[in-house]
């Protein structure tokens, strides 16, 4: 019975959705300070192909690229030590806790996103897992419930208390356009991403380093202690996003300096995004391209979320004056930066930059162009 095999590669799915990652053009470490945020979905996505499995709480979820296997039971989800289980698990259970019935269900999963490069791919496993499971069972769920309970499962599951940037670009993604989202009031506009001669690329430093999740966790307590502190001072702030540049520096002397530099970040990056996305409509792409330079800075020094591999790159980029833009993309401490490169030149800075970065640091430097396209769907 090899088509109803999990790990056979003639399994016959009944539907098979497919879930990708994201860029962001800029606006790092805003959404969780109810901030703007400007991302896109991107044509390198995770597939799953899922059946009913006709029993009542078996499941096996199995992944094609690393030969892995999870198998359990609807009856007994708890987190696992493995993290990439926990997607699956944290998934399943929010969408137990909203009071909806699911049944077993055998997946099979094939994915061309890098994994640990910044590039959300644990928002493409959620999402995708959560609308595969809303259409194998006809849940009824909207786009919003899954985007959050997508969320909900990075947080409870994970462990990383991540914004809703990911979820949300993965799911909301339309092609050719990047998603201005005010994670505030969760609204977004769609822009038309018209980059003229130029293109995306994105260069995988291929380290992540373990510090991650732990200084994500940290920065997003910082920023909640700056909010406090100026509060407590009577200010009417429930986050950053109520804080302009000028009240935070009349509180200068009441914070600690490094409370100061993360809000400070937050406030001026909130704005940068404001600015590119003009810079975006009025097609000044310099104007964008120095915009991502200045948000790099602020992670580098303000939010400290940079990497010595990550500023090489960035500063390399720099120097080339076929690249508009760059900076360092999502989390931050490895991962990848985002580049609008010239298309005239593209092999050639392809080219520099990886035997640049190799001689640097001994490590392969991976290029990966990437299009805005379609969010979370079934395709067949
Ligand atoms: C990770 C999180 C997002 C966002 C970015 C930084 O990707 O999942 O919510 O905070 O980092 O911008």
């Amino acid at each position: 019975m090899d088509s109803r095999d999990v790990t056979s590669d003639r399994f016959q799915p009944e539907i098979t959705v497919a879930a990708p990652g994201r860029i962001n053009l800029i606006g790092e470490h805003t959404d969780y300070n109810m901030g703007f945020v400007f991302p896109a979905a991107i044509d390198r996505r995770i597939e799953f192909r899922m059946r009913k499995n006709g029993s009542e709480y078996d499941c096996q979820v199995y992944s094609v690229e690393f030969d892995k296997l999870l198998s359990f039971k609807l009856s007994e989800v708890r987190p696992s030590q493995e993290e990439w289980e926990n997607y699956i698990l944290g998934v399943v259970h929010e969408i137990q806790k909203l009071g909806h019935t699911l049944h077993g269900f055998d997946c099979q999963l094939s994915s061309n996103l890098p994994i640990g490069a910044g590039v959300s791919s644990s928002a493409a496993m959620e999402c995708g897992l959560a609308f595969a499971l809303n259409s194998l069972f006809n849940l009824g769920l909207s786009k919003m419930e899954i985007i959050l309970l997508s969320q909900r499962a990075e947080h409870n599951f994970v462990g990383t208390k991540c914004g809703i940037m990911d979820q949300y670009a993965s799911v909301m993604g339309q092609p050719n356009q990047a998603i201005l989202l005010d994670c505030r009031n969760i609204t977004h506009e769609m822009i038309p991403l018209n980059l003229e001669h130029h293109s995306l690329l994105l260069l995988n430093t291929n380290v992540s380093h373990s510090l991650a999740s732990s200084e994500y966790n940290l920065r997003r307590s910082e920023c909640e202690q700056g909010v406090e502190i100026l509060s407590k001072a009577g200010m009417k702030v429930e986050s950053l996003r109520d804080v302009s540049e000028e009240d935070l520096v009349a509180h200068q002397n009441i914070l600690p300096p490094v409370i100061l530099k993360r809000c400070l970040y937050v406030i001026r990056e909130n704005q940068r995004v404001l600015l590119a996305a003009k810079a975006l409509k009025g097609e000044s792409l310099e104007h964008f391209g120095e915009l991502m330079y200045q948000s790099h800075e602020g992670l580098q020094l303000e939010y400290e979320v940079s990497c010595k591999e990550l500023d090489f790159l960035v500063d390399f980029s720099r120097k080339t004056p076929h690249v508009l833009g760059a900076r360092m993309m999502g989390g931050g401490f490895g991962g990848c930066t985002i580049n609008l490169v010239h298309q005239e030149s593209k092999n050639r800075f392809v080219d520099e930059i990886k035997k640049a970065y190799t001689q640097e640091f001994d490590l392969e430097l991976d290029p990966i162009w990437v299009h805005p396209s379609q969010g979370t769907s079934v395709i067949s």
